[in-house]
């Protein structure tokens, strides 16, 4: 290449740099899905609202979101009032939201910015994670949204999105830091130093739309930028997207092949009480933290269904398990696990275990069930022997 090219190469790529950014602001100007925690265009977020929403987007998908949202907002509209609510109204309104530990980690938050923050949410990502229930991504999803700090929350949305753009052949996880430093060069301009902001630039205003950036990205992974057949020809990216222009843009994000680990075995207990079942909550810490779960055994690599029945919670009158047919497998990020299930009914006013508890089967919908539990129950509860 000449000097002459070599130039123009330059001012392309940093043309393209400034560019990106501002492409897409202008597209979500036109294109922003309207969600209930957003503020129009020109309005201030609600940094309350912000962080209620993003707590409850951890694990849940937006259209579920929303009616909670609204209803939380409704009763407790700042977080004063959350914080002044007592845990059990908290968790009976998320009832139906799964994963509870975000409720109580929730209730514990809005507690703490009452009690330490004099009612308002710090503004550094530093000082957001430190409250409870926050983590890296929530707290630079809030930094970026409520208060326009540069920092660019990546989901798997975004991944999808940056992955694409740039082509980046490493694969997930590894490549999260690469894909981080990436989405930032698709931040709008804002400043590095927000302190030195003045007041009418935090969020929502030109100077510092980090926020927008973030939410532009979402919003284009989840309706443009999709897993399957992407609609490329609508995206505001796509002159400069390296993957659409080798065709090969459905192959991203690449993924290193799982490591499965080894089958565990174990068996689980489903005892009914007329009409009700026999639960209990997993400790708070650790897989399926919190969540309820009929009585099992250990999950081990190697166990025989002797040594699991022998697990069973003991529980007055019953003298025979009925072994049910068959199995339930599930596959777990880390291992996969097989479960045999043992079913038993016991008298009215036989006193659960201690640690456990009797639940209406007709409300087990409002408990915080895993998939593995849900297919656990309905087949310890069908008809076969
Ligand atoms: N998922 C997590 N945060 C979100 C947001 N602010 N908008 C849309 N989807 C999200």
């Amino acid at each position: 290449m000449n000097s002459r090219a070599i130039a123009k190469a330059k001012r392309r790529e940093v043309s393209e740099e400034t560019a990106r950014p501002a492409l897409l602001l202008a597209w979500y100007d036109r294109h922003r899905r309207r969600l209930p925690w957003r503020p129009l265009p020109g309005e201030r977020a609600d940094p309350y609202a912000v962080w209620l929403s993003e707590i409850m987007l951890q694990q849940t998908g937006v259209k579920t979101v929303g009616p909670y949202f609204l209803k939380f907002l409704a009763r407790w509209p700042d977080v004063d009032a959350l914080g002044r609510a007592s845990l059990d109204d908290v968790l009976r309104m998320w009832a139906g939201l799964g994963y509870y530990s975000r409720a109580r980690n929730l209730h514990a938050c809005a507690v703490a910015v009452r009690r330490d923050h004099g009612g308002a949410f710090p503004e550094t990502e530093e000082a957001l994670r430190a409250l409870p229930g926050i983590g890296p991504y929530t707290a630079s999803a809030i930094a970026a949204i409520a208060f326009g700090r540069r920092t660019m929350p990546v989901d798997g949305n975004i991944e999808r999105v940056v992955s694409r753009l740039f082509a980046v052949e490493e694969p997930l996880p590894q490549a999260k830091p690469l894909i981080q430093q990436m989405a930032m060069t698709l931040l709008g301009p804002g400043e590095t130093n927000p302190r030195a902001r003045d007041e009418k630039s935090r969020a929502g205003d030109a100077e510092s739309r980090a926020g927008d950036s973030a939410q532009a990205l979402m919003d284009l992974g989840s309706s443009i930028c999709t897993p399957k057949k992407p609609a490329c020809a609508l995206c505001p990216l796509n002159d400069d997207c390296v993957a659409r222009a080798r065709g090969d843009q459905e192959t991203f994000p690449r993924k290193a092949p799982k490591k499965t680990g080894a089958l565990r075995r174990g068996a689980a207990f489903v005892v009914t009480r007329g009409d009700e079942l026999l639960v209990r909550s997993r400790p708070e810490k650790g897989l399926l933290g919190g969540m309820t779960e009929v009585p099992t055994s250990h999950w081990l690599d190697v166990q025989d269904d002797k040594a699991a029945l022998q697990q069973a919670p003991a529980l007055k009158g019953i003298t025979r398990w009925r072994r049910k047919a068959g199995v339930v497998t599930h596959v777990f990020t880390h291992f996969p696990l097989e479960l045999v299930i043992y079913a038993a009914a016991v008298a009215a006013r036989t006193r659960a275990p201690e640690g456990m508890r009797w639940v209406p089967i007709a409300t087990l919908k409002d408990e915080a069930l895993p998939n593995v539990m849900r297919k656990v129950i309905a087949h310890g509860l069908s008809g076969n022997v």
